[in-house]
């Protein structure tokens, strides 16, 4: 939607009484290192060419007003008499939970405020839209009311959001790819430090394409925070032997301990265990050879991802399977689920000049396989939140 008529639904909604401001946020696609970021692992996300924006303007009111127009639907939150505690169930919990997380003097300093929302990044398809949106809308008030919250309190202001309020135990990575993202190239990010190191991308003549199975499992359950907990257990068992006593993440192991955490640990917390300890080597080896433009072993490495969360990790799903061995079969350099899995989206590593028919013929198997339409657009490392404002 362009900007012009983004403004028009704006004064329609809230009436023309000044200019709105405009604050935006890209969503993500991690190209590796999955379930690694609650672990103080590495990960290797690129910010993407799809933001969120969100259109503000002060109002008198003690209400900050929201409007998202992808929904369809409004929302408000009152600002005098305490802020509630109190989710709703729906999208403005995300927004609620911002204001909810902030300490008290920041929170007395907002004052009425209505937001309008627009986002490109397809709703549900894993690429954080939410992650987007909290960051614009985070953004928003800290320069609108001059809270004075810096990179990193803003980034953690908004996963507190996820994790404390709306109650999806995330890590860091969506939020801080949204803000850090740069141009052609993707962050390498050490969650343990919380610190990152961009790492140029050479794709060597190959396209990055997303494809969305357009199907979401994870109403089954919780079990992104069910698989937070395994970790949590795997490493608080590790740490009752003597010989692990010190460990402060899963992270810490290295491969040449797996043989003492197969012996140590139930099955399943193992395998969750050798996804973290492998998928961190993984993203080390992808990130030097993406940025020596060795596409086939990087892609291979993609596929290892893969495999590890679909058998190890146990986080993958049939559409994401088929998604994933049709480019095995196609012989294309890689590919694998992004994001938190059952369900979401796939990133795969294509030749230029095939882009088109490859993703023609897949999203043809995948609708005879399924019954379903897959969604599949190219995406490119482009620049988050701090390159906009900067
Ligand atoms: C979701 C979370 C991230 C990360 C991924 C899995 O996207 O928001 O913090 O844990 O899943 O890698």
């Amino acid at each position: 939607m362009q900007l012009t008529e983004l403004k028009e639904k704006f004064t329609e909604i809230y009436g023309a009484d000044g200019e709105p401001n405009i604050y935006r946020a890209p969503g993500r696609v991690n190209l590796i290192g999955e379930h690694t970021d609650y672990n103080d692992g590495l990960v290797l996300p690129i910010a993407i060419d799809l933001t969120t924006r969100a259109l503000v303007r002060r109002n008198p009111k003690e209400t900050i007003r929201l409007y998202s127009i992808d929904l369809e639907e409004g929302g408000r939150i009152p600002l005098g008499g305490g802020i509630s505690s109190k989710k709703s169930g729906c999208w403005t919990d995300y927004i609620g939970g911002i204001i909810f997380s902030l300490d008290k003097e920041k929170r007395n300093a907002l004052s009425g405020l209505d937001i309008l929302l627009h986002s490109e990044v397809p709703i549900g398809s894993g690429l954080s839209s939410s992650a987007a949106l909290e960051m614009a809308v985070a953004s928003a008030l800290n320069t609108e009311f001059e809270l004075g919250l810096e990179p990193l309190e803003l980034i953690r202001l908004c996963q507190n959001a996820e994790n404390e309020f709306v109650g999806a135990n995330t890590g860091i990575m969506d939020q801080y790819v949204s803000y850090f993202g740069r141009e052609n190239t993707a962050l390498l990010i050490d969650t343990a430090r919380t610190s990152h190191r961009y790492v140029n991308l050479d794709l060597a003549s190959h396209e990055l394409l997303v494809i969305d199975t357009t199907v979401s499992h994870t109403h089954e359950g919780n079990k992104y925070n069910q698989r937070r907990e395994e970790c949590e257990d795997a490493l608080n068992l590790l740490k009752k032997t003597d010989k692990l006593v010190h460990l402060s993440s899963l992270s810490d192991l290295s491969p040449e301990d797996l043989g003492y955490v197969n012996s140590t640990l139930p099955e399943i917390l193992a395998n969750r265990t050798r996804h973290v300890v492998e998928e961190n080597q993984r993203v080390k080896r992808a990130a030097a050879l993406l940025a020596e433009g060795k596409i086939g072993k990087a892609g291979e490495l993609f596929f290892a991802s893969h495999r590890s969360l679909r058998d190890l990790y146990e986080v993958s799903c049939p559409e994401l399977d088929f998604l994933v061995n049709f480019a095995r079969k196609q012989g294309i350099p890689g590919a694998r689920m992004t994001g938190g899995g059952f369900g979401g989206s796939t990133i795969h590593i294509v030749p230029e000049g095939d882009s088109d028919t490859y993703l023609k013929e897949a999203g043809e198997a995948y609708l005879a396989e399924f019954g379903i339409e897959a969604e599949g657009f190219f995406v490119s490392p482009s620049n988050g939140l701090k390159e906009f404002t900067s």
